[in-house]
């Protein structure tokens, strides 16, 4: 395990514990990074991805597991925040080796932090991690493992723009609307079934035509359109952003025509201030790390033993979760982002201070 070399400082960040780890031979170089424990273990994916520099891989590692925090709370979990990244290219780099180097990293924690997956890990590589470490879900169904995670996250997105329905329309229905989804991946594909099936209209996007030809053949009646531009600038009531960061941004928000957002996307605001462009044009924004709980919540019961219906039932309280933002937000007049955090920081605090109780 190092030591810091980076010129940031985590200190000023609010963090907990960051570890930098390495191992030559494998190439290995880890960073992770326990943002609050305040409800318990710090449970979060591990990104493998080829950062430009050390100093990139440290920001992302500092603000994913910041983000962990606030989502692990707001999904009830009794869990804290923390991620990992794997600094390389893992094309180039990945091997059963490296994989159980930084199983024992993991291991070597004592269980302040669990992993899972994320970008450039996959449930068979938490199979090979966990040889080393007993802190580690997302593996597979024949490993006890909760495996594909976007089966309860798009049900949980599912919930939560129900939620934004009823407030904004009053039914806690899709039932009519146009619903526009960009992504039909892992998460897009589960969203997309739910809507119809509660009789929403679709309109979809990807920029990977194997993804376009899915919906052709399995969902005939979604409309395609060519871009996401397009389809953030058409007739549609609700976005949902289901492929990759930065969606809400300068340029697709004054476009969008939609009454609500809810998406799957992580960190779909590209900028703070993009909330209150969304609040000030009457577009009500589900918070992304609310909505898109669902697949945490599914890992997180692997630590009780895997229970689908259990996880299931959980992820289905993201609808309760929603309301109770949007209705915080409006009582406290500020964006659904900033009610949700608000929420997040009173549960990390009251429950977190709970701890002081000394127990015999
Ligand atoms: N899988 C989960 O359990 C989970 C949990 C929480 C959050 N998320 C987030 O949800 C999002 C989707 O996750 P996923 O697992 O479905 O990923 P995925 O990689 O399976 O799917 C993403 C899809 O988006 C498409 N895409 C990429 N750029 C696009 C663009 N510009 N326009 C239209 N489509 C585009 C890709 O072709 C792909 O089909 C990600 O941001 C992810 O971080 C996923």
């Amino acid at each position: 395990m190092g030591v810091f070399t980076s010129t940031d400082d985590p200190g000023s960040t609010g963090h907990e514990q960051v570890v930098f780890c390495q191992d030559k031979q494998t190439g290995l170089k880890a960073i992770i990074g326990i943002y609050s424990t305040a409800l318990g273990p710090a449970l979060g994916g591990t990104r493998f991805y080829p950062y430009d520099s050390e100093e990139a891989a440290l920001a992302d590692v500092l603000d994913l597991s910041r983000g962990m925090a606030y989502k692990n709370a707001l999904a009830g979990l009794d869990l804290g925040g923390g991620k990992a990244v794997i600094w390389g290219d893992p094309e180039q780099i990945k091997s059963e080796a490296l994989l159980r180097a930084y199983g024992r990293f993991v291991e070597s924690l004592g269980g302040r932090y669990y992993t899972a997956c994320d970008v450039g890990t996959y449930v068979p590589d938490m199979d090979v991690i966990a040889r080393e470490t007993r802190y580690v879900t997302g593996r597979s169904v024949e490993h006890g493992g909760a495996g594909d995670s976007s089966i309860l996250t798009a049900w949980g997105v599912f919930q939560g723009m129900r939620a934004a329905a009823e407030h904004v329309w009053g039914e806690p229905t899709l039932r009519g609307r146009r619903v526009g989804v960009t992504g039909l991946g892992k998460v897009g594909k589960y969203l997309v079934g739910h809507l119809l099936d509660d009789g929403a209209e679709v309109v979809a996007s990807d920029v990977n035509p194997r993804a376009l030809e899915w919906a052709r053949t399995n969902h005939p009646q979604v409309t395609l359109v060519d871009d996401a531009a397009l389809l953030v600038a058409s007739d549609i009531d609700v976005y949902a952003p289901c492929a990759l960061g930065g969606a809400l941004n300068d340029e697709t928000v004054p476009a969008l025509r939609a009454k609500v957002v809810a998406g799957a996307a992580n960190n779909q605001l590209a900028h703070s201030g993009i909330e209150k462009l969304l609040a000030d044009r009457g577009i009500l924004y589900a918070p992304d790390y609310v909505v898109n709980a669902g697949g945490v919540i599914q890992v997180a019961d692997e630590i009780e033993g895997f229970n689908f219906e259990r996880a299931k039932l959980r992820a289905t309280r993201i609808y309760d979760t929603t309301r109770e933002i949007l209705e915080l937000a409006d009582a406290e007049g500020v964006p659904p982002a900033v009610a949700a955090d608000r929420l997040a920081e009173r549960r990390m605090a009251e429950v977190g201070r709970l701890r002081t109780i000394h127990l015999p």
